[in-house]
């Protein structure tokens, strides 16, 4: 490896901190989240969206920087209770607004969410169902639903939320007349109206850090797939409190075990929010960057891990403080669209393993060793303290100038 000395180490460093100071006031950037996420080997880096932001220009400009989203989740417009209000009376005017503007935009749409407790209309939750009755209803739904928006879903969230935080099953009306074969019914019907490349997602939360949950939703995979029931995928929403958030480790061991089942999972509704936002320290929101980059590294690091959906990428417009009043800051832009060190510290990291997995592959071809993977590059950034001096190195041997680099060294 090229010998650097230390003074033109000191003058890269303070060149590459005036380029960041620079380029955090420029708009706007030359790469972004979702083109850097592509680059580390992911399918996109995504955002809910609603149809109450289609009038708002700044959030649009941002939405659709194809640099940095290539994705979308509908919010709250296909749950069941806005998309099928009354029996039979299906509304897809909203939903098909954001589709048709995700597909404008080249983004992916993950659809959210058939069969969930929660945001159902009165006739389904207060019905005095048969067994019969009942599963003919979330038939008539999912295959109406699926039917409806055929391919331009990327992904269902066919169940949602289906497990108590002790492992056992959620009370629902679903649970109550069908018990757990609410959940297999539920995936074979949206398996027989999809389209064969569709992923089939069970989705829920704080898989991330209830361990009894998390078990028991590695059983319900497995128990789906020894009934021969086609499941893609598993959702974990992400929805996480700075300084609570699990460590890298920790996120990589949870993603681990889905995919050691064989299905892909993703982060799918990802944010961090402050406990209590108006005293939100300056560690705190040191400690909010280190959160997030430690998600987003996480699925990088998984090979299954297919990308990561921010639960609106703008605080103007997270659920956060009007579901949990005091918290909130939750999301990378401020409310007023400005980017927050939380989003320059992923950003950074992004660019610092794109810069050493090219670097490793680079050197790998200049003296025409083919042994030398990416994987194998990537296996060596642990840390990125430790790795610190060889990031810039190899961002300097390969012509990089750095910036993100720069800035996470002096996140963590
Ligand atoms: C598990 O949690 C649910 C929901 O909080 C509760 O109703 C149930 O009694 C608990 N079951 C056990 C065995 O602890
Ligand atoms: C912020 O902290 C101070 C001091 O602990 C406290 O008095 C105040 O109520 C807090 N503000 C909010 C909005 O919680
Ligand atoms: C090729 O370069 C890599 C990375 O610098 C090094 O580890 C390896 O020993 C080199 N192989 C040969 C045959 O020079």
């Amino acid at each position: 490896m090229t010998r650097i000395s230390p003074l033109f180490l000191a003058a890269a460093i303070t060149l590459l901190a005036t380029i960041s100071t620079a380029q955090s006031n420029r708009e706007p950037p030359s790469t972004g989240l979702h083109s850097l996420f592509v680059t580390a080997g992911k399918l996109y880096f995504g955002t809910a969206t609603e149809i109450n932001n289609l009038d708002d220009p700044t959030y649009q400009n941002i939405l659709s920087n194809p640099l940095e989203f290539g994705q979308q989740t509908p919010e709250n417009s296909q749950k069941w209770g806005l998309i099928q209000p009354n029996p039979g009376g299906f509304s897809f005017n909203s939903p098909d607004r954001i589709a048709d503007l995700s597909n404008s935009y080249g983004h992916l749409l993950r659809c959210h969410t058939l069969t969930w407790h929660s945001q159902l209309p009165p006739f389904v939750s207060t019905t005095a169902w048969t067994p019969d009755m009942l599963r003919q209803l979330i038939t008539t739904h999912i295959t109406a639903v699926v039917s409806h928006f055929g391919a331009a879903c990327y992904a269902w969230d066919v169940v949602n939320e289906a497990l108590n935080e002790n492992g056992t099953l959620r009370n629902s009306v679903f649970f109550e007349v069908l018990g757990e074969g609410y959940i297999a019914h539920s995936f074979r019907v949206a398996a027989e109206v999809a389209p064969p490349q569709m992923k089939l997602y069970y989705n829920d939360f704080n898989l991330e850090t209830a361990p009894e949950k998390q078990t028991a939703a590695v059983e319900l995979v497995k128990s789906l797939q020894a009934q021969g029931v086609r499941i893609d995928g598993v959702g974990l929403q992400a929805h996480f409190t700075v300084g609570q958030t699990p460590s890298l480790k920790s996120l990589i061991a949870t993603l681990k075990r889905f995919t050691e089942l064989g299905v892909d999972v993703a982060w799918t509704e990802l944010d961090v929010a402050h406990e209590d936002v108006e005293n939100a320290s300056e560690l705190a929101v040191e400690q909010q960057a280190k959160d997030y980059v430690a998600a987003v590294r996480a699925c990088v690091e998984v090979e299954r891990c297919v990308g990561v959906t921010v639960w609106q990428f703008t605080d103007r417009y997270s659920w956060v403080p009007g579901t949990f009043p005091g918290k909130g800051g939750a999301c990378l832009w401020t409310d007023e669209y400005q980017r927050k060190p939380a989003y320059w510290a992923v950003k950074g990291f992004l660019e610092g393993w794109v810069a050493k997995t090219n670097s490793t592959e680079a050197s790998a071809g200049a003296n025409g060793t083919t042994a030398t993977t990416a994987a194998g590059g990537r296996g060596t950034l642990t840390g990125v303290t430790s790795g610190s001096q060889r990031l810039i190195e190899s961002s300097i041997r390969v012509g990089l100038v750095s910036v993100g680099v720069w800035l996470v060294l002096n996140m963590m």
